[in-house]
């Protein structure tokens, strides 16, 4: 949409044209889902909400991959981070976490702060989480203090994805009862997930990535195992009590004022989901995020992703050769071009910036994106080589 710019700029109050929203979320909102939230606020207790509660919280199973239950709160991310942890566990129970980037290492700060006790895997920040350290200290774990482990899917940081199967497996071999909960805040519904078959027993998960939706939502899906261990865990809950919150989902309420407007767009978001088939929104986000490394190789780049195996399809970080700044280009891009990406956090502050190619995203949007990068490369001096957009067109054209 064009936009307002800031007071404080001395640029034209009004930018025609789309500004891009390439950050790796919030994304851009599909007009879709901006309508069905357009709509008159109902009576959360009335019939008419119970149905479309129901609804959405049914058909909301198949985009975690799960016959259990998902509840939703009206939160960011951060709170069903919380809501995993308190519902699941005790004081002092230590938990195994791995350091994939930022996104890994705030949540080992929350674990902290509610008295649990984290063990941290390290990791170079270029690749996901490391399953031979995870198997290793579960292995010498013989007394099982260890009570849960704690992997983000696709770290946002670093644009890495942690196998998940491969973490599963490395808990069965270690013959280990830790929980295994999942932050798939970047990677729901753009990179395949299987909540019930990779065994894990919280799937933490936000409305502003890949499910197309403004922030304000996010979720836990509760294994059988997770719902037992809920029941002897004595961490203080109240609000995130999922006990309180599974009685009424069980008609289509909520124990609290739901975030009503929002659920009209998730349930727009999900017939959108559905349409496309959730296997075509996984292979779309693969063949967007193959496009846009062939166009960092061809600017003679580096993706901050070392690891192959590990590429994230919903964003790329990119690293900036030594000398340059990864703020500066971005603040150019966004004056001279009016596309927001993502910066480096934490130890990549400066460093890199990342492309979100995530959500309601197409080709030629992606090659708008790349051509906002590439120009702005050239207007800020960046040592590189032209040809990246012509790199992706090419890779984009070849295939269907
Ligand atoms: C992987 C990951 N985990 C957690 C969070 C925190 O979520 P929120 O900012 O919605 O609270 C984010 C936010 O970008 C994220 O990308």
């Amino acid at each position: 949409m064009g936009g307002r710019v800031p007071s404080t700029s001395n640029a034209p109050r009004y930018r025609p044209g789309r500004h891009l929203l390439q950050i790796p979320g919030p994304t851009n909102v599909p007009d879709r889902v901006l309508r069905a939230i357009d709509n008159p606020t109902i009576d959360h207790r009335g019939p008419e909400f119970g149905t479309l509660g129901r609804e959405t919280l049914a058909r909301l199973k198949r985009v975690f991959r799960t016959t259990g239950p998902v509840v939703i709160y009206p939160a960011s991310g951060t709170g069903a981070w919380e809501a995993a942890l308190v519902n699941t566990l005790s004081p002092g129970d230590r938990v195994l976490m791995c350091r994939t980037g930022w996104f890994a290492t705030l949540w080992k700060e929350m674990a902290e702060r509610l008295g649990l006790e984290p063990l941290f895997v390290e990791t170079d920040w270029r690749r996901g989480a490391d399953t031979a350290g995870i198997g290793a200290a579960l292995a010498a774990d013989p007394q099982h203090r260890i009570k849960a482990v704690c992997v983000v899917h696709n770290e946002t940081s670093t644009g890495c994805t942690s196998r998940i199967d491969e973490v599963r497996a490395a808990i069965d071999a270690a013959h280990h009862p830790a929980l295994l909960l999942v932050d798939t805040i970047s990677s729901l519904a753009s990179i395949d997930y299987r909540h019930d078959e990779w065994g894990v027993d919280v799937t933490v998960a936000g409305s502003q990535k890949g499910l197309m939706l403004p922030p304000g939502l996010s979720f836990n899906a509760i294994s059988e195992k997770a719902l037992a261990a809920s029941a002897k865990a004595r961490l203080p809950r109240s609000y995130w009590d999922w006990q309180a919150m599974l009685k009424p989902n069980a008609e289509g309420y909520f124990p609290f004022t739901p975030s009503t407007n929002l659920l009209y767009g998730l349930a727009a978001a999900l017939d959108m989901l559905f349409e496309e088939g959730l296997e075509n929104v996984f292979a779309r986000h693969d063949r967007h995020a193959e496009a846009t490394r062939r166009a960092v190789r061809a600017w003679g780049l580096e993706v901050q992703c070392a690891e192959p195996r590990h590429y994230s399809s919903s964003l790329t970080a990119v690293r900036l050769p030594e000398g340059h700044s990864a703020d500066a280009l971005r603040a150019l891009i966004l004056e001279r071009f009016n596309m927001s990406l993502g910066n480096g956090l934490g130890i990549l502050k400066d460093r890199v910036f990342r492309i979100g190619h995530l959500g309601n995203f197409g080709d030629l949007e992606l090659i708008g994106t790349l051509g906002g990068v590439e120009m702005g490369l050239a207007a800020a001096g960046v040592p590189h080589q032209p040809g990246g957009v012509q790199a992706a067109l090419a890779y984009l054209s070849q295939m269907p």
